[in-house]
C-alpha cells in the first residue's frame, strides 16, 4: 500500500513538473517526443530539459532514491501510538506525519536506531544514543531541496522525535525495542544482502 501511494505521489510530481514546464512556454513533452523521434532534437534542448527535470522535481528524485536504496527501518511500522504524549509532541507528530513522508515513509525515522539521550552506546545499529541527534537529523532533512518542513514546525517535530525515542526505546521498553530492531536488521539482511553490507557492514 505504501509503495503504491509513493508511486502515485511520484506520478503527481511528474504531472505537476510537466504542467510547470508547459506554462513556462517551453516545448510540450509530446512535441519533444516527436522531435526526438524525428532526430531533430537540438543538443541544447536535450541538456536543458534534463537539467530542468532534475531542478523541478527534487522530491520525486528523493522518492525514487528511497525506493531504490532502502533502510532496514523502512520495513517497520509507519505510525506509533501517541496516547499520553504531551501536547507539543502530539502536534509535532501530526506535522511529522504530514511532512517527513514526502521522500520516504514515516517508517524510516520511526524505526531508526537513534535515541536522543547521552547514555552509552553499546550496539550502534540497534540503539544509537546521542544527545541532539534528532535536531541534527531534522536540520539535515530540511536542507534537502523540496523539504516542506517550516522553521515553525521543526521544533515540534524534534520534540516529538526526542520524546518518542526515549519512550519507545529506553527504560522498561528497551528490551522490546532491541528485539524488534534486531529482527528488522536480520530480515533486511536476508532480503537485501548487498544493501545491508553497504549500510551496516557484516
Ligand atoms: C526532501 C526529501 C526528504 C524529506 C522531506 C525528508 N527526508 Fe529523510 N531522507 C531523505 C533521503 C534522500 C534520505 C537518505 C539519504 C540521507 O540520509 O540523506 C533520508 C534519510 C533519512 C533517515 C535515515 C538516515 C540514517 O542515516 O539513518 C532519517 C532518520 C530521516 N531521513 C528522517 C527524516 C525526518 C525526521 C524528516 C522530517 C523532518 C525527513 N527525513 C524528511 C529525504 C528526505
Amino acid at each position: 500500500m505504501r509503495t503504491k501511494s509513493l508511486i502515485i505521489a511520484a506520478l503527481c510530481a511528474v504531472a505537476v513538473g510537466c504542467a510547470n514546464r508547459a506554462s513556462e512556454g517551453k516545448k510540450l513533452p509530446l512535441e519533444l517526443a516527436q522531435m526526438a523521434k524525428n532526430g531533430t532534437l537540438p543538443y541544447a534542448q536535450k541538456e536543458t530539459s534534463a537539467a530542468a527535470g532534475a531542478a523541478v522535481d527534487p522530491v520525486k528524485a528523493a522518492l525514487e532514491q528511497s525506493l531504490k536504496e532502502p533502510y532496514a527501518n523502512d520495513f517497520g511500522p509507519e505510525s506509533v501510538s501517541i496516547a499520553g504524549y504531551p501536547a507539543k509532541e502530539q502536534e509535532g507528530y501530526k506535522n511529522f506525519l504530514a511532512k517527513c513522508t514526502q521522500c520516504h515513509s514515516a517508517a524510516r525515522p520511526l524505526n531508526a536506531q537513534y535515541i536522543d539521550d547521552n547514555a552509552a552506546t553499546t550496539d550502534k545499529w540497534v540503539s544509537h544514543h546521542e544527545s541532539g541527534v534528532w535536531k541534527r537529523f531534522v536540520k539535515r532533512m530540511m536542507a534537502k531541496p523540496g523539504c516542506a518542513v517550516t522553521p515553525e514546525e521543526a521544533g515540534g517535530i524534534v520534540a516529538f522525535l526526542v520524546h518518542d525515542s526515549k519512550v519507545r526505546k529506553t527504560g522498561a521498553n528497551a528490551a522490546a525495542w532491541k528485539a524488534r530492531r534486531k529482527k528488522l536488521l536480520a530480515d533486511f539482511k536476508k532480503k537485501h544482502p548487498k544493501r545491508y553490507t553497504l549500510l551496516y557492514g557484516n
